[in-house]
């Protein structure tokens, strides 16, 4: 796992100043990373029957497309405002500064299907906290949030439902 941390880098002062960044695309990049990765988190969910694996725009696409692949589960995306044609569930959410939209396909989940939930960064938690909201909204059943990876020191977590959240990588 300490690998899989180090191949991560930080990239000072982005997207401003102060802040150190978590790229990840060092270790998507990384042939033996990545499937290690995505091997790692399906294992958890092999046999829990998952119908659909919801993914974030955009990052969370790279991962919940490849978990959904070795689950045999459908992909369902949340997407920005504006980019998905049919009708939309949307959520806005409060950001530190201003606010975020985020949108569903309201077809996408039927009641009472079996979710797992996917992203690469669990951060203030405020982005999946509305996909959560999005998915219940929708009647599925959320079986798992998961992340590659947790920036714990924020608590995100605090914001999600208790005991349904999942990182492989912290920091
Ligand atoms: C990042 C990341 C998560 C979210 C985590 O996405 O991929 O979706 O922020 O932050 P939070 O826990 O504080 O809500 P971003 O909005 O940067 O979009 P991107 O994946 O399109 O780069």
């Amino acid at each position: 796992m300490q690998a899989l941390k180090d191949i991560i880098r930080d990239i000072h002062d982005f997207p401003k100043k102060g802040i150190i960044f978590k790229d990840i695309t060092t270790l998507l990049q990384d042939a033996k990373s990545y499937q290690r990765t995505i091997d790692l988190l399906s294992h958890r969910y092999v046999g829990q029957h998952i119908d659909k694996v919801v993914g974030v725009e955009a990052r969370g696409f790279i991962i919940g497309s490849a978990l959904a692949y070795k689950l045999g589960a459908g992909i369902v995306m949340v997407r920005k405002p504006g980019k998905l044609p049919s009708e939309t569930f949307s959520k806005t959410y409060d950001l530190e500064y201003g606010t975020d939209t985020l949108e569903i396909h309201t077809d996408a989940i039927k009641p009472g299907e079996k979710i797992l939930i996917a992203d690469d960064l669990l951060a203030t938690g405020g982005t999946m906290c509305a996909v959560v909201d999005m998915v219940q909204n929708l009647g599925g059943e959320i079986v798992e949030c998961c992340f590659m990876a947790e920036l714990e020191f924020l608590n995100g977590r605090a914001k999600l439902p208790e005991g349904k959240v999942f990182s492989l990588l912290s920091f």
